[in-house]
């Protein structure tokens, strides 16, 4: 039983097969090699997924057959490959399910969704004194381009606290927010900790101060079924890559009355209704913030990826890595020296941690000559690092594909570490 490109009609019955998570490694060709003679034992989805054959055999038929530039031509390719880039904005409106394409707006990354929220929205409507919340276990990409808009307009940023497990502490968060609070932008999934933060309660208590919310995504869409018009985010980024779909391509869900309201971040081609050197009038969203080609085919990619993860069933996904995540908590802590960086009681399927023999770099070396792909560092979120006082982690992140073999090898491996350094 493979997985191969979903079709009008065949989803339901997919959903109703058992999970053989054999069946859907063998949907992904990346698993058919050796690394250093050993299985390969993919434990880094969290940074970028792999990806089905499904979402390969689109990007290259797009290519192979049906490719040109898109809202350009009049001709039958240029409409066929607009039709199909359409098609995905529908695509990633459904898994959202947004109110409307038009509130999705395709970006590179999810970096590049919140910069734009920050340059476009933030200089707009934030000024000096107003306040701005984060928390402390945000991803660089949702901490910096807040410092940028700091600098150039005299924001405050605020941070909400996390307690020693990493659970987001609500009342705390409540405690900060007053009548300066204009944003709070908040991850869904903690990168580096794996926590999954009670976001509709954040949501719910900033709009209630009178704040907007942004949430950060990039780490939660591929593992849970998302519903924006029930969790009433303002702003909602994912991408592409994380969503077993191609790098280069994420996107941003805001609301239509937000949209319509913000002036574009570049400018350039696509975004524009008319041009003249005296006045530019701006096409509507979600066009006047997609300047310029965009990364056309990524856009398509993405859409079959989500076909394939909806084919599967968020829910059955979650399933399957809630079970696998328990399983591999479980041994890891047989682990002698071994600690759990974040243990917050709503985890999504990723585990961090520091063993008292090994820097992270040292195990993630080990554990390569043995196949294994973890991620080392400090994941890009080195505020929570400080806040543990850990220079880094090593983190083990789980997918859609991982078997409890990838889980037993891990910990092998990590035997392995603590004989040759402790
Ligand atoms: N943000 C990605 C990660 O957590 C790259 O690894």
């Amino acid at each position: 039983m493979t997985m191969t490109a979903p079709t009008e009609g065949m989803e339901a019955g997919r959903r109703n097969w058992p999970y053989d998570v054999e069946a859907i490694r063998a949907d992904f060709p990346i698993f058919r090699q050796t690394v250093y003679g050993k299985p390969l034992t993919f434990l880094d989805t969290a940074a970028s997924a792999q990806k089905p054959q499904a979402v390969l055999d689109v990007i290259n038929r797009v290519y192979a057959e049906d490719y040109a530039n898109i809202h350009r031509g009049v001709y039958y390719l240029s409409q066929k490959t607009t039709q199909a880039f359409e098609d995905a904005r529908a695509k990633v409106q459904r898994l959202l399910n947004a109110a409307s394409p038009s509130e999705i707006v395709f970006v590179r990354n999810g970096t590049e969704a919140i910069n734009l929220v920050a340059q476009s929205w933030g200089r707009t409507f934030l000024k000096a004194g107003d306040e701005v919340i984060l928390s402390r276990m945000e991803h660089h990409a949702n901490i910096v381009p807040w410092q940028l808009l700091r600098d150039q307009i005299g924001i405050v940023i605020k941070v909400a606290p996390i307690d020693r497990e990493g659970n987001f502490l609500i009342d705390e968060y409540s405690k900060l927010l007053t009548e300066r609070t204009k944003l709070v932008a908040i991850t869904h999934v903690s990168n580096s900790l794996g926590t999954v933060t009670p976001i509709a309660e954040i949501i719910r208590r900033a709009h209630d101060a009178g704040a907007r919310v942004l949430v950060d995504g990039c780490q939660a869409a591929q593992h849970m079924a998302v519903d924006v018009q029930a969790l009433d985010p303002d702003f909602y980024v994912i991408t592409g890559h994380k969503l077993y779909g191609p790098s280069g391509i994420g996107a941003l869900y805001a609301k239509a009355e937000l949209l319509e309201a913000m002036p574009p971040y570049q400018g350039g081609g696509e975004m524009i209704h008319s041009v003249t050197f005296e006045k530019t009038e701006f096409a509507p969203p979600p066009q006047r913030f997609e300047a310029g080609t965009p990364h056309i085919v990524g856009a398509i990619g993405l859409g079959a990826a989500i076909d394939y993860m909806q084919a599967i069933g968020l829910d059955r996904i979650a399933a399957h890595e809630q079970a696998i995540l328990a399983y591999a908590w479980e041994r890891i802590r047989e682990v002698p020296g071994l600690e759990i960086v974040g243990r917050a009681a709503h985890h999504a399927a990723l585990i961090s941690f520091v063993m008292d023999c090994a820097h992270p770099h040292d195990i993630g070396t080990i554990l390569d000559r043995e196949g294994i792909a973890v991620r080392a560092g400090h994941h890009c979120a080195q505020p929570v690092m400080d806040f543990f006082d850990v220079p880094a982690t090593a983190r083990a992140s789980f997918g859609l594909y991982t078997t409890t073999g990838d889980v037993d090898r891990l910990i092998e491996a990590l035997y392995k570490v603590r004989k040759i350094f402790a």
